[in-house]
């Protein structure tokens, strides 16, 4: 078996274009950014799955990117075959490993009791995904990754299991007719409305981010759009919230508005340059058929087309 991280500082690529292990655990970069590269089995044989940036300093994932072509297209694993395989991602990164990681995601994330009294009945906050399971479904392995630590973040559970999860099923049928790579990510301030931290002290990020560049299938023009899912608590019982959170999260946005979320827009940039180097070799998709990093890096604003193709 392969080992299961890549340090894309240290890659070796072969002839295949394919990058080989290298078994050293990702040392932050000047920003304090580790960049993991994850791979996975599949029926085309090993593919890079994941590619997460990891913020040292705040011990949250970045985000975390993929690509979607016609591999995920397969349903071949169901997804309650997997229960959370993975605890902290430290099985070859002792340094990631709890307390440099927040905590061991084998658990559920409690609330603090000024949080139980908004969610009741609910009293954790979820282990959300950046990268969905469900487009991952292609093998066991893959979807299994999915579930790493270093993909996960507190997420309200509401959010998380409803207009978040629209947006995840939306997004994946919509890259099901095109190519293109999916980054999900985490914005740079804290809930400050409910937290800032679990009950345990685990941030609890402002919201989560998603955006998908693709390349539009008549027009081949690259393109990338993107959702903002806020993470305040929403009560299950709340309907007035609900339509709201709902109202909010399925609004398209270009990517400079998520960009304007984060204190280090760059690592977007350095995201989509990363997401083509690592994780293209090896697919089925034409390189042709997907956008160059550059094109997702161009694509800051959105028409109202787009807008309106991806308003949910
Ligand atoms: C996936 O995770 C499940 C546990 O949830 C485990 O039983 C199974 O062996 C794992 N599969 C692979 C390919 O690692
Ligand atoms: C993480 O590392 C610790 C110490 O090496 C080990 O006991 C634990 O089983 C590991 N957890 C996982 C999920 O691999
Ligand atoms: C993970 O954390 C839980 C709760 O703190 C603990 O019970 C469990 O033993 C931990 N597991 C590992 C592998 O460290
Ligand atoms: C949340 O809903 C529950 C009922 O499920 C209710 O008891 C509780 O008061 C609500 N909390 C808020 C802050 O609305
Ligand atoms: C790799 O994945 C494929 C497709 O899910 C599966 O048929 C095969 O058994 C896997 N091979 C290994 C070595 O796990
Ligand atoms: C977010 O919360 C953590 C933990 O409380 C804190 O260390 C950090 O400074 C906060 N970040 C901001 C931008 O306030
Ligand atoms: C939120 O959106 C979902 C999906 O469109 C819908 O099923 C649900 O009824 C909406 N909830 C509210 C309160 O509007």
């Amino acid at each position: 078996m392969f080992s299961e991280i890549i340090l894309t500082a240290g890659l070796i690529v072969t002839a295949f274009g394919l990058t080989t292990i290298d078994t050293t655990c990702p040392l932050p970069d000047t920003n304090g950014i580790n960049t993991f590269v994850i791979p996975a089995n599949s029926s085309i044989g090993k593919i890079n799955l994941l590619l997460i940036k990891y913020d040292q300093a705040r011990k949250l994932p970045f985000s975390s990117t993929v690509l979607h072509d016609q591999l995920n297209t397969l349903k071949d694993i169901t997804r309650a075959s997997v229960s959370e395989p993975f605890g902290p991602l430290n099985q070859t990164c002792s340094s990631l490993a709890v307390p440099t990681f927040q905590f061991n995601c084998t658990g559920g994330i409690s609330m603090t009791d000024a949080q139980k009294v908004k969610a009741t009945p609910r009293y954790t906050w979820d282990r959300g995904h950046l990268t969905p399971a469900n487009p991952m479904r292609f093998s066991e392995d893959a979807l299994n990754k999915t579930f790493v630590c270093v993909n996960l973040a507190a997420q309200d559970s509401w959010t998380n299991q409803n207009a978040w999860m629209n947006i995840e099923v939306f997004t994946e049928n919509k890259l099901k007719a095109t190519n293109g790579y999916v980054m999900t990510g985490l914005c740079s301030a804290n809930n400050t409305v409910d937290g800032p931290t679990t009950y345990k002290g685990y941030i609890i990020p402002q919201c989560f981010w998603k955006l998908a560049c693709y390349k539009d299938k008549l027009t081949k023009v690259s393109k990338v759009v993107g959702y903002i899912g806020e993470n305040t608590i929403v009560n299950f019982s709340d309907l007035v919230a609900q339509k709201d959170r709902n109202a909010t999260t399925f609004t398209p946005r270009s990517q400079s508005e998520i960009l304007a979320r984060l204190t280090k827009p760059e690592l977007v940039a350095q995201g989509w340059t990363d997401a083509e180097a690592n994780l293209l070799p090896g697919r089925q998709v034409a390189s042709t058929d997907i956008p160059t990093a550059s094109e997702c890096i161009a694509a800051t604003t959105i028409s109202t087309e787009t807008f309106t193709e991806w308003k949910l």
